[in-house]
């Protein structure tokens, strides 16, 4: 039902677009200002693939952009993956996002080797807590002011899965 590609600079418009609509109550990253900063940001996507730091994606859905997604490989286990993913409001509800995740864990536990993958939320982020528990990822705890953001402290439920 949707495809994943690698991010490129011709998506800037649709992540500028979609990133200024979507609901960022629970959602602790820069949105961008304009168009020229997002490609600019997806520029250096590449870099940090070729560093092993970060895979990006384009979420597609009956050819149109309706989101993104990523794994972040921890700098200290690099073992470890976080993935985050962004849809599209008007895309809402339609197991987007869960099929996002479905798609990123095969690339992280069959491509990229990684054994562990990791899912972090704000506990009032229940879209996004569902992703995880439908994907059948496991809670294993709450992380007391883990995230800063605009010199803000917040917490994070830890969801994760093991590679089988
Ligand atoms: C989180 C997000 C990616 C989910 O995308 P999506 O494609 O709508 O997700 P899915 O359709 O796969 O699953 C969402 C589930 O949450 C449910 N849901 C949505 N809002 C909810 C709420 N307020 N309370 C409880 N459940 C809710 C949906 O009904 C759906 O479950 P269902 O399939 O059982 O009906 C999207 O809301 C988003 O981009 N949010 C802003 C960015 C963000 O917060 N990203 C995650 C940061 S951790």
């Amino acid at each position: 039902m949707i495809k994943l590609r690698y991010v490129k600079k011709e998506d800037a418009k649709r992540f500028y677009e979609i990133l200024n609509k979507i609901d960022t109550k629970y959602y602790y990253s820069t949105i961008p200002k304009s168009i020229e900063s997002e490609r600019k940001w997806i520029e250096r996507r590449k870099y940090k693939r070729e560093k092993n730091q970060e895979y990006n994606y384009t979420i597609i859905y009956k050819e149109k952009v309706v989101g993104g997604c990523g794994i972040t490989i921890y700098r200290e286990y690099d073992h470890v993956g976080e993935i985050g993913y962004f849809v599209d409001n008007e895309f809402a509800g339609k197991g987007i996002a869960t099929q996002a995740v479905r798609l990123l864990e095969k690339k992280a536990f069959n491509d990229l080797s990684l054994v562990r993958l990791e899912i972090r939320m704000d506990p009032l982020n229940k879209a996004s807590e569902k992703v995880a528990i439908k994907n059948g990822y496991k809670k294993e705890g709450l992380l007391k002011k883990i995230i800063k953001f605009q010199d803000n402290y917040y917490d994070n439920f830890l969801y994760a899965k093991i590679r089988a």
